[in-house]
């Protein structure tokens, strides 16, 4: 629970203080301590207070480093690290002091503390015979102007759904694929939709079939857990015919098929399905928001297995676009089922512009680690686009540069495209891949194989799925904050 109230120490278990390094103490305790050097404000500095009369309370001091270096992220960091420090001290409730300076307005400030503060929290520990009871800890924005009391309320409203996004896809990543698997993400999606005012549609093997989708369709068939194609379709402005496309790569596992991967490469293919996993998140928020732009969104979700009828290497398939592919791996197989979700979003949903998110390669990993999403992209106003949001959301993305030369290395001889390119440049040439199903459209590629997965817990990121891009595709839809400053609100 999350709601803006003015509380003081007696109203609540623990006060989060934030405090610049440097600025002027309003508080006589806070002084001393400053004075003393026990407690400067540096940044990720946190020190507890503990008082003591009939029980013990809290005052947790957070550092948000000096003024002038001030940056959103470290805000984000600092209110998700007070806050697990609250939790860890067993605290039912906990207030949060909105920190009003010339950097954030109180729609940021706001903002930044509800998203941090419930991501902060987030755990995954579902399968634990002990695990502990879901998050009871009632959290009070306060120190809001009254005057700017309905803006904040708004924000909270607007920022606690965007988590709750984030949260649904960092579920989903989390996963395992003996419990998400097509059919049951499917599901899912469904049973969270269920109520909100969102179309859904759900397409089994047979209607897959039907469609032509023979790309998709050699990747996925083979298993047990037959594919599906889940289509979300938000529809937000009527006066409008403009459709945004998301399409999420949704490999519910990865096992490389007959180019099979190594165990300790294998372990976490579950969250190949994280491309899918955020844009039901973003879906989710963009729903929940009630946003006022039209998007579609598709997932074609699916497992790559070795079965006796599963693809293999030097096989020639088709596709729904008609182009033809010779295989030269099996566990290139997200370009596969990408290339006709592409197809299926623009030619039987008449998308406008196109976005797609996938766990694509690790060939990113090796070039960007895991703090920048790759791009590729043939628009470079629908890149800036992308940018421009995501320097206010804090999500980092780096575009690759993609000459026609990377595009000929996907060309095979015996068909018209091949699934790999070769050992250079492969998150290009995937990309591309991609690209040659877009039909001219306006399209991003966002390779999140390195983002959509933390191996530590860390700030408001806690280890598995991370749920990235959720707030920047929700960005991209969202309606902008009136005020000036440089952040979303
Ligand atoms: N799902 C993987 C990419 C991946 C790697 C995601 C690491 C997350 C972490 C993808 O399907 C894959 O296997 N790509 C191959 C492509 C290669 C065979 C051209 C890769 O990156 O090794
Ligand atoms: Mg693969
Ligand atoms: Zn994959």
């Amino acid at each position: 629970m999350i709601q803006i109230k003015d509380v003081t120490l007696q109203d609540v278990e623990a006060l989060i203080i934030p405090v610049f390094e440097g600025e002027e103490c309003k508080q006589e305790v806070l002084e001393k301590l400053v004075e003393t050097k026990v407690f400067l404000g540096k940044e990720e500095e946190l020190f507890v207070l503990p008082s003591i009369n009939n029980e013990v309370r809290y005052t947790i001091y957070a550092g948000l480093g000096k003024i002038e270096d001030f940056t959103t992220e470290c805000f984000r960091k600092a209110i998700a690290n007070a806050v697990k420090k609250a939790k860890s001290l067993k605290v039912k409730s906990v207030g949060i002091s909105v920190n009003v300076n010339e950097k954030l307005c109180v729609g940021g400030n706001v903002r930044t503390i509800t998203e941090s503060a419930l991501l902060g929290l987030y755990t995954f520990d579902k399968y634990k015979s002990k695990s502990e009871p879901k998050e009871t800890l009632e959290i009070y924005i306060t120190g809001v102007p009254a005057e700017k009391n309905v803006r904040a309320n708004e924000v909270l409203a607007e920022s606690k759904n965007t988590a709750e996004g984030i949260i649904l896809a960092r579920d989903l990543t989390n996963e395992p694929s003996n419990a998400i698997y097509p059919e049951t993400l499917a599901k899912k999606v469904i049973e969270v939709f269920e109520g909100m005012d969102l179309e859904i549609e759900v397409l089994d093997e047979k209607q897959i079939e039907a469609l032509g989708m023979k790309a998709f369709l050699a990747v996925g068939q083979s298993s047990t857990h037959k594919p599906r194609l889940i289509v979300m379709r938000h529809r937000g402005d009527e006066n409008s015919k403009e459709v945004l496309g998301l399409v999420g790569k949704g490999l519910t596992y990865d096992t490389g098929g007959y180019s099979l991967k190594p165990t300790d490469s294998m372990k976490t293919m579950h969250s190949d399905m994280g491309g899918a996993a955020s844009v039901i998140g973003a879906m989710y928020a963009i729903s929940k928001n009630k946003a006022k732009k039209n998007v579609t969104a598709v997932v074609a979700a699916c497992e790559n297995v070795i079965a006796p009828d599963s693809y293999k290497p030097g096989d020639i398939i088709g596709s729904m676009s008609g182009k033809t592919i010779e295989i030269g791996n099996t566990d290139a197989e997200g370009r596969l089922t990408l290339a006709d979700a592409v197809t299926y979003i623009i030619e039987k949903e008449k998308v406008d512009k196109v976005i797609d998110i996938a766990t694509l390669t690790g060939a990113v990993l090796v070039a960007l680690g895991t703090e920048y999403t790759g791009v590729i992209t043939n628009n470079q106003a629908f890149y800036e686009e992308l940018t421009t949001i995501a320097e206010k959301t804090g999500e980092r993305f780096w575009q690759l540069p993609s000459c026609k030369e990377f595009a000929k290395l996907n060309k095979s001889s015996v068909a018209d495209l091949k699934n790999i390119g070769g050992r250079n440049a492969g998150t290009i040439t995937a990309g591309l891949f991609v690209g040659e199903f877009v039909q001219d459209l306006p399209w991003l590629h966002l390779d999140i194989a390195g983002t959509a997965w933390s191996d530590v817990s860390e700030g408001y990121q806690s280890k598995g799925g991370t749920g990235v891009p959720v707030k920047t595709l929700y960005g991209l839809v969202a309606t902008p904050c009136p005020c000036s400053q440089k952040h979303r609100d």
